[in-house]
């Protein structure tokens, strides 16, 4: 995983992303995988809560989940779970203290979607994800400081598909078996912008 951002602009929205990848070529995953964050315009200075997140997956005939840890472990930390179903992609906030299936997210993040794309070899979402870098689960808080221009990320693929995957808080999950790893993300100027309230406005859907 590059540690210095490569900044794409999405075609669709505009939206600017700071972003990390592991290509189709890395031994690490089978059909790579990329992270990216937009942030609000003071997100350098001012600790964000949210950002708008761009993650594309590798599936294996459109089966498959991937996750991003916004600490970095798996354990502690709030987890973004993904993954795709017919034409939709669908997510579900986790948070787990040990390395077993973590449990639903009790606080108040919320992903809504921008855009999605399934095909069979990968899936793609943007997404904003309200209250995101600020968690607590029983008690137990923590976060993600965009100040320090740094995030500490984790990253992991799976090829079998979650059961339930139309009821993202009854999904079931294997261990993941397509890649893991603990990155640390260096945010640049562009991943923050004057735009970013507009570009929050455009998420206002979830899959049913
Ligand atoms: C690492 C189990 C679901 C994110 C690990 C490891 C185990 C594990 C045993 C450590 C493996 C090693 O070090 O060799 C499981 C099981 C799951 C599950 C049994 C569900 C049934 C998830 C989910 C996410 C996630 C849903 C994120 C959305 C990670 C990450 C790592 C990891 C980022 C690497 C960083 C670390 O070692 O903490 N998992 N996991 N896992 N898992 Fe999971």
């Amino acid at each position: 995983q590059n540690n210095l951002p490569d900044t794409f602009t999405d075609a669709d929205t505009g939206i600017v992303f700071n972003s990390w990848g592991l290509s189709p070529e890395d031994p690490r995953t089978q059909g790579g995988f990329r992270f990216g964050v937009a942030l609000p315009e003071d997100a350098l200075s001012n600790d964000a809560t949210e950002f708008i997140g761009y993650l594309e997956c590798a599936s294996k005939d459109s089966q498959g989940w991937c996750g991003v840890s916004l600490g970095g472990p798996m354990t502690n930390s709030l987890l973004v779970t993904a993954w795709p179903h017919e034409d939709n992609v669908y997510t579900s906030l986790r948070f787990a203290t040990g390395y077993v299936m973590p449990d639903v997210y009790g606080g108040d993040a919320e992903i809504t979607q921008i855009s999605s794309s399934v095909n069979s070899t990968h899936f793609r979402l943007i997404f904003r994800c309200k209250n995101c870098l600020r968690w607590e689960q029983n008690g137990m808080p923590g976060g993600a400081a965009t100040s320090s221009g740094f995030l500490l990320l984790g990253w992991v693929q799976a090829f079998p598909s979650p059961g339930n995957p139309t009821c993202p808080d009854e999904i079931t999950l294997e261990q993941h078996n397509n890649g893991m790893g603990i990155w640390g993300a260096v945010l640049d100027g562009n991943a923050a912008s004057a735009s970013y309230a507009q570009w929050a406005a455009l998420a206002t859907h979830n899959p049913e």
